[in-house]
């Protein structure tokens, strides 16, 4: 009986020493696995001396990816916010793929009308810039929208602001628009030139400047605002482009425009608009 017992207790004993070995070299493998995500998260949630991490938001859209795309070639840290309502994915997976070394790009999928998740993506990064180019930005959307339009730009700038205000985050690019001067009287525009917006797009971006500018005032926040005109053209190397969802095409870009004229179908217009397409530079500024 006891040479009985003290067997069953040996065999238990091995049995136990065997888990144990398991589950030593499962933490060890799962630690090892892990440790590259743990650092390069880490990396964006410290500041470091010479390299500058900046928030760009909106950046799986258009202009926010190709901004992304320079800010990245020129080492800067990139992290991009979206909820990808309009952008995609594919513009941040290719520049994932071009730039895969730790602390170099993430990205983070949330909403900026969430403010606690707002908060929350700037408790855990250290940035040291934003670059706002999210919002919904269709003029013929926001007349049939505009509640929309001034959530989405106006209340989700403040949002924005006031995450970096708490965050003592004190550089901001703003990305408005020339739809902010609305139809000025005289030609061409100038820094001068009143701003007198005629559609809920451009009065959102206008009171985001404004909010922006008065509380630029109160601070040592650094500000910019770009007030640009219609976009077009990509990546001379073709690894990104403007890919607006289909139906939003007949609210009207021109880019729209420009491939609608390339097949005929705006009479009168294809020379002109052909040429302007085929300039093949980064970013071609129509007014
Ligand atoms: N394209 C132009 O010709 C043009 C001209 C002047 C100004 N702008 C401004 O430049 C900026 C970028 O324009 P774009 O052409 O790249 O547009 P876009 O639609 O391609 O990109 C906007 C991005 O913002 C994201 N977004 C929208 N709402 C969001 C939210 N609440 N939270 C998180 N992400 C959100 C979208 O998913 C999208 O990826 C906009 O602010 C626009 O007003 C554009």
């Amino acid at each position: 009986m006891d040479y009985l017992d003290s067997r069953r207790k040996s065999r238990c004993a091995g049995k136990i020493i065997a888990a144990a070995l398991c589950i030593t070299v499962c933490i060890i493998i799962l630690k090892q696995n892990q440790s590259p995500t743990y650092s390069s998260l880490s990396l964006f949630s410290q500041h470091e001396l010479g390299v500058t991490h900046v928030l760009v938001t909106g950046g799986a859209g258009y202009i926010g990816s190709h901004a992304a795309l320079r800010l990245l070639k020129d080492s800067y840290r990139v992290t991009k916010v979206d909820n990808l309502s309009r952008g995609n994915l594919g513009a941040v997976k290719v520049l994932q793929d071009l730039f895969p070394e730790p602390g170099r790009l993430q990205f983070i999928y949330a909403d900026l009308g969430d403010a606690k998740a707002v908060n929350k993506i700037f408790a855990e990064n250290a940035f040291d810039a934003v670059m706002h180019f999210a919002a919904v930005a269709y003029v013929g959307e926001s007349t049939m929208e505009p509640l929309r339009y001034y959530h989405n730009i106006t209340s989700n700038t403040l949002v924005v602001l006031e995450a970096m205000a708490a965050h003592k985050v004190k550089t901001l690019i703003y990305s408005s628009t020339c739809a902010t001067y609305g139809e000025p009287v005289k030609m061409p525009i100038t820094e001068q030139t009143p701003q007198l917006p005629i559609n809920p797009y451009g009065k959102a971006k206008k009171m985001a400047e404004d909010i922006i500018i008065d509380f630029s005032k109160t601070t040592d926040m650094a500000v910019m605002i770009l007030r640009y005109f219609n976009v077009i053209g990509s990546d001379p190397e073709g690894r990104l482009g403007e890919a607006p969802q289909p139906e939003l095409r007949e609210h009207g870009r021109i880019s729209g425009a420009c491939f609608d004229a390339a097949r005929g179908i705006i009479p009168g217009l294809k020379q002109r608009i052909t040429i302007q397409c085929w300039g093949y530079l980064p970013m071609i500024l129509i007014d």
